[in-house]
């Protein structure tokens, strides 16, 4: 196990390893954007963690950034030097980006399939309760 610095960490990206992203190349696309990292010596500065699925399997392969509040679609291996690139001059990977993080909420990017809602969950779990 590793412990990691992360006093000069200004990104921490997510990348889905779930079962839908892994079918479409999540792997490739984690060691693309590793490498793209390393090679631009930008360890110190952009942590990443492989995740489980982070619920937008429409969307495969995802990838998330913070404090950024960006989720990015559809992430392909070719995409990692210009991904990388975005982080390291703090400008959005706009074609691939699916929501934006306002502060209030998600903003979901044209062309983004809206998914299903969990409210109908919420409202039964709620009356269980009652
Ligand atoms: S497996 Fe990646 S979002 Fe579901």
């Amino acid at each position: 196990m590793a412990t990691w610095n992360l006093d000069k960490t200004k990104h921490h990206v997510l990348i889905c390893n779930g079962s839908s992203c892994n079918r479409v190349g999540a792997e490739e696309v984690t060691q693309a954007i590793r490498s793209e990292i390393a090679n631009q010596e930008l360890d110190p500065y952009i942590h990443t963690t492989r995740t489980l699925c982070n619920g937008r399997c429409h969307d495969k392969c995802v990838v998330i950034s913070y404090p950024d509040g960006l989720w990015y679609k559809d992430m392909k291996p070719h995409d990692a030097p210009e991904f990388v690139n975005s982080l390291k001059t703090n400008q959005p990977f706009f074609k691939k980006i699916s929501h934006t993080f306002y502060g209030e909420g998600f903003q979901r990017t044209d062309g983004t399939v809206k998914g299903i809602s969990k409210q109908k969950e919420t409202v039964i779990k709620a009356s269980k309760k009652l």
